[in-house]
């Protein structure tokens, strides 16, 4: 037996869709979660349609509080959603026409799904360009807090993962909070590029109803309406910047996610994940591991992989909308909801870790950690060019190593050794406290600097 056809757009056919089919072309599993905008955007554009007098204000009202019944129904649970119509603007309009009649018909004036769809998910999108930079906020404060309690515990910095110079603790957070800074200004200002109502395009070409997009874009916090019916119902511009910043930001927390890993390991003792953030073994009793610090890892595959898929989606298509376009949605809500679920996990991770300050003040003297601090010494106290000073440092470690001590254990004598004019003084340079103490160029490790910076930035997050 044949399914009768759509009675949305089942005029012209006779016959409705072979199971496949409605299974392909469904779209109501996943975009049922734009629910609430496309009821909020159904709103405006019906208020719009009565000021207008393209239709009664009676119709509106009716409408209106139909609308709002439907809301209801969603978000107690008590709405059925229908794979045979499609997509949730033709679920939420067939329910209209059930709750209030042929009155329902009318709403569908000057508007396609085409708009529609695009309207429904830049609002979504725009609520998550919110909720991430709340959550990045909450994650700023949490290092901030870390920078501030530790502005003058040092540790290793490394490049190549090889001890390089001490910097502090605090400096290392703040590291992160600038990365995390610049994620809240591509979200802001992604969002600020989408923040125009697609309302109004129709299905392509704009439309022959004398529409007001001003009143409907202003309704729903836009700045105003697009400029180009074409442009607008085949732009998905704003889900690829959202997945674009969000993929640059889940880059960030994947890095300090694996120095998380990295630092909490038995060969560094850095850090103390707390026990809300650890696991066990199920067969090795000792073992504390960083599975949330690794999941949130592995998640920006999920959120890189969602921005290739969607660019791979639109990158052929021609103008305008394309069916390919329903392919855009589970890209940006998985991406999306694993964001969200992974700067939460890190907030809290970075929140709770405790740093071990001795751990960290020890590994901070291995490797030579002071030797640049001692080539500028020479340079500083003697006179010489840095390059000779470099050469001159470079045998006082050789001569440690073969010594197996470090820069500070060697004797004057055996520096004398190496060059005839190096003094007593030399051995204030070689602690790690004075080494980061002595980097005070702006933006440098110096516990000052992080003092200044984490009031700079309590004052700007206030
Ligand atoms: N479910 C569709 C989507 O997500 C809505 C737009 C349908 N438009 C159309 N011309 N078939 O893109």
């Amino acid at each position: 037996m044949t399914k009768t056809a759509n009675t949305m757009w089942g005029g012209r056919f006779a016959a409705g869709p072979d199971a496949i089919m409605e299974a392909i072309n469904a779209s109501i599993g996943f975009d049922q979660r734009m629910a609430a905008q496309d009821i909020a955007g159904s709103r405006a554009h019906a208020a719009m349609l009565a000021a207008t007098g393209i239709i009664s204000s009676s119709d509106a009202e009716t409408i209106e509080e139909g609308l709002l019944t439907i809301l209801s129904e969603i978000e107690s649970g008590a709405f059925t959603f229908s794979t045979a119509l499609e997509d949730i603007h033709m679920n939420i309009e067939a329910r209209l026409r059930e709750l209030i009649g042929d009155a329902a018909g009318r709403l569908h004036t000057a508007r396609s799904r085409n708009d529609q769809v695009a309207l429904d998910f830049r609002l979504w999108v725009r609520d998550q360009c919110d909720a991430v930079d709340a959550a990045l906020l909450g994650l700023m404060q949490a290092l901030l807090a870390q920078a501030e309690e530790g502005a003058d515990w040092v540790m290793p910095g490394f490049t190549h993962l090889q001890v390089a110079q001490p910097v502090t603790w605090g400096h290392h957070m703040l590291a992160y909070v600038e990365m995390f800074s610049r994620d809240r200004a591509r979200f802001a200002d992604a969002r600020a590029r989408m923040n125009l109502s697609p309302l109004g395009a129709a299905a392509l070409a704009g439309t022959s109803f004398p529409i007001d997009r001003e009143m409907t874009a202003k309704a729903l916090g836009f700045d105003g309406p697009t400029a180009n019916s074409l442009d607008t119902v085949a732009d998905r511009d704003f889900a690829l910047e959202f997945l674009a910043a969000g993929s640059i930001c889940a880059m960030h927390m994947s890095r300090l996610a694996e120095e998380l890993v990295i630092w909490s390991s038995a060969q560094f003792r850095f850090v103390t994940l707390s026990d809300q953030w650890s696991t066990g073994s199920s067969i090795m009793p000792q073992k504390r591991n960083p599975d949330a610090a690794e999941l949130l890892r592995a998640k920006i595959g999920r959120i890189f992989g969602a921005n290739v898929a969607l660019m791979t989606v639109m990158k052929g298509l021609p103008l305008t909308y394309s069916k390919d376009m329903q392919e855009d949605k589970e890209q940006v809500f998985d991406a999306a909801d694993n964001l969200s679920l992974s700067l939460a996990a890190m907030t809290g991770m970075v929140r709770d870790m405790t740093a071990n300050i001795d751990a960290l003040a020890a590994a901070a003297a291995m490797g030579f950690s002071t030797a640049t601090d001692l080539a500028d010494w020479l340079v500083r106290a003697l006179g010489m060019p840095f390059r000779e000073a470099h050469h001159v440092t470079g045998s006082l470690v050789a001569l440690a190593e073969a010594e197996n001590c470090d820069l500070p254990d060697l004797t004057l004598t055996q520096m004398q050794s190496v060059h005839r004019d190096i003094t007593a003084d030399v051995f204030d340079v070689l602690g790690v406290q004075n080494s980061v103490a002595s980097r005070q160029s702006y933006g440098g490790t110096a516990p000052e600097n992080v003092r200044a910076q984490v009031h700079a930035w309590k004052a700007r997050l206030a």
